[in-house]
């Protein structure tokens, strides 16, 4: 029977480019709707940008545009990246949107009049200068627990204790450096320990896997909490109805994106309705593939919304673990922060599918793209093996027989073992093993070559009465080719697409596994995947290496409201809080004298105010007289990591202008400016 699934990929967020986490992603969910739609099942695929949050107003700002220009130019750039890895939503659309802010509103009104929505004060971080409540990744300070300076909001990179922003020494926002006040505000809360219960039941129903449904187990264990889902202004969002300045938390409306993105989409499809898909009781499946990061969102805030606003529960989510490369996590110095356009340029989009293909395998565990590994399996798999299928064969059929294939097959029973694996293999790809159900196939395609070696078509066209066996062997040996294609197509789409060129045939689906291609005409053979070198890849990790400079920012302060894994969509931009993070003071020059053997630098000693001095070497002997600069007022960059050089260490960097040689200009603030004022 034919089902109908609505099928999503989770919303990526509007402030990064799309990189190889999101792939994965998008890709496990693509090869799944592509393989349900072989098997005759209506899928209709959504997706959307999730656009609101502090971190869209920042990077709007920074760049100078409105959010909604921000918005749309970003959307174009992540369309344009899926497409070229051949991901086929059907409805990839914006959390911003007309139809996002109707449900939005509709859902949390329908809670609200459900007594499911209570306000309380919040007692949080304020930055005075910026006028706005400061989210934990915008506060910097002393570690409660280690004494550590200059640690994140939330928790200390250096002795990893997690803590309340409110609980750090000499807190300052790294948005404009001020001091921040506490102040209280009043909130709106969804209140989810009253869906304890339907929770629970909701989770035993095989909706997750059960390594989720452990991890949930622990939350229960702890009792649930109301879901805070307000924001005050500033925001870049939705305001909630009845308020003027209080904005839906970007995770309460991102969700309800889903819901929006598919609502765009039947309105432009009549054969398509909303309620069959949204309301309960309908048959249809709703699936969600999320990372294991976001379970929370999805398996908890998620059902209780929809249900308590009367709309339909997910059938099942389907969550996967993170992607490591060689072993570590992607990191821009290492060039392993790969964003998809990066990768297009230099490789095809179905070697990353068939290599992630090969990962999948239904669990929440990390998954490490091994670069020799990557090589290889393309190398020896796709091209070695099933693309040597069809170029062993292909040409004597070509040549010898005018394209014709054999009437008969020529080893019935190697046939039925092609084709006795469908349904495990249907079975695997639909539990999301796809790794298990790459390595049957691969299987297959080793027996296929072994037929053709065995047979060795080669010797036999020396013998011009073997010609027949020359035509049954080869026809045999596409065939094969033809079920793996088959096997392979959710996988590589285009691969399948130029196959069928080949072939001569309709788009393959799943019930062509039942017919053989006999008596039938085939194109001349392309070849349909080159080798991949290690030098290829290794061009794609150097385009992505960022410098050190670039690469120090931490995600905290890129004001992503990403998890660590989102870049910068804008590689010729720092973000105002990147910048924010520069800190620049007042200086006085105490002391200044050349340094022996170095002969472009000078060593100063600089007043930083409230006593602090510091020692900084400074390029700038060929313009300045070192007495000259005693007294003088300078800008210093005050937290630049210290660097030991050959005469000591520098403690700070010294601002200039000019090309070098009596060309260099020390920047001096003007008249009235002390030692210790912070420069912006
Ligand atoms: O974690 C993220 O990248 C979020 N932008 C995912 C949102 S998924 C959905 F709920 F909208
Ligand atoms: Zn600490």
């Amino acid at each position: 029977m034919s089902r109908r699934i609505l099928v999503t990929s989770a919303l990526p967020y509007v402030n990064g480019a799309i990189h190889l986490g999101h792939l994965l992603e998008h890709i496990q969910t693509d090869i799944w709707v592509r393989f349900q739609r072989m098997r005759g099942h209506q899928v209709i695929y959504v997706c959307a940008d999730d656009t609101h949050g502090t971190a869209t107003m920042l990077m709007a700002e920074s760049r100078g545009i409105d959010a909604e220009t921000l918005i749309e130019q970003i959307r174009e750039e992540h369309e344009r990246d899926f497409r070229g890895f051949l991901i086929g939503h059907d409805n990839y659309y914006s959390t911003h949107s007309d139809e996002n802010r109707e449900y939005a509103e509709l859902i949390f009104t329908r809670l609200s009049d459900a007594g499911l929505i209570f306000t309380e004060e919040v007692k949080q971080l304020y930055d005075p200068e910026r006028s706005m409540f400061l989210a934990d990744r915008f506060v910097r300070g002393t570690c409660p627990n280690c004494g550590s300076p200059d640690q994140p909001g939330d928790n200390c990179d250096v002795c990893s204790a997690t803590y309340d922003a409110m609980a750090l020494g000499s807190p300052r926002s790294t948005l404009s450096g001020a001091t921040p006040e506490v102040r209280a505000s009043e909130h709106y809360f969804f209140d989810l320990p009253k869906y304890t219960d339907f929770l629970k039941s909701w989770l035993a129903s095989g909706t997750v896997q059960p390594e989720v449904a452990n991890k949930l187990g622990e939350w229960f264990e702890d009792g649930l909490k109301p879901w805070d889902i307000s924001r005050d202004a500033p925001y870049f969002g939705f305001l909630i109805p009845g308020t003027t300045n209080k904005y839906f938390y970007v995770w309460m409306d991102a969700p309800i994106g889903y819901m929006a993105s598919f609502r765009n989409y039947a309105d432009r499809h009549n054969e398509v309705s909303f309620d069959d898909y949204w309301l309960p009781g309908r048959d249809t499946e709703v699936h969600h593939f999320i990372g294991k990061d976001i379970i929370n969102f999805h398996a908890l805030f998620w059902p209780s919304v929809l249900d308590a606003s009367g709309f339909r529960t997910p059938t099942r989510l389907h969550v996967h673990g993170f992607i490591t490369v060689d072993g570590t996590r992607m990191s821009k110095s290492r060039g392993t922060f790969i964003n998809a356009a990066t990768y297009l340029k230099f490789m095809e989009p179905e070697y990353l599918r068939y290599y992630y293909a090969t990962k999948l395998s239904g669990s929440v565990d990390d998954m490490d793209i091994n670069l020799d590994d990557f090589v290889a399996r393309v190398n020896s798999d796709l091209v070695g093996k099933v693309v040597n299928i069809a170029s062993r064969c292909a040409g004597f059929i070509s040549k010898q027989f005018d394209g014709v294939l054999a009437a008969a097959l020529d080893d019935e029973t190697l046939w039925q073992t092609f084709t006795g694996s469908a349904e495990q293999i249907a079975a695997w790809y639909e539990a999301d093993e796809t790794g298990r159900a790459v390595r049957e196939i691969t299987r297959l395609a080793d027996l296929a070559n072994q037929y053709i070696a065995a047979s060795a078509p080669w010797q036999l066209i020396k013998e011009p009465d073997q010609r027949d066996r020359v035509q049954a062997v080869c026809s045999m040996g596409l065939n094969l080719f033809r079920l793996l294609v088959i096997y392979l197509k959710p996988i590589l789409p285009k691969m399948a697409s130029e196959a069928e060129t080949f072939l001569n045939v309709e788009p393959l689906s799943w019930a062509d596994l039942d017919a053989p291609l006999l008596d039938h005409t085939i194109h001349p053979f392309k070849p349909l995947f080159a080798r991949l070198e290690r030098e290829t890849v290794d061009r794609l990790i150097e385009a992505s290496r960022e410098t050190p400079a670039g690469a120090s920012a931490s995600p905290a302060a890129t004001g992503a409201d990403s998890r660590a894994n989102a870049s910068s969509a804008d590689p010729d931009h720092i973000s105002i809080d990147d910048f924010a993070r520069v800190e620049l003071k007042v200086a006085r020059i105490v002391d200044a004298s050349p340094v022996e053997g170095a002969d472009k630098l000078l060593e100063l000693r600089l007043d930083l105010g409230n006593g602090e001095e510091r020692t900084v070497f400074s390029g700038i002997k060929s313009a300045y007289d070192a007495p000259s600069l005693i007294g003088q007022l300078t800008v210093v960059v005050a937290n630049l990591a210290p660097r030991k050089m050959r005469f000591g260490v520098s403690e700070g960097m010294v601002l200039a202008a000019g090309e070098g040689g009596s060309e260099i200009f020390l920047i001096r603030p003007d008249s009235g400016a002390e030692p210790g004022m912070t420069v912006r």
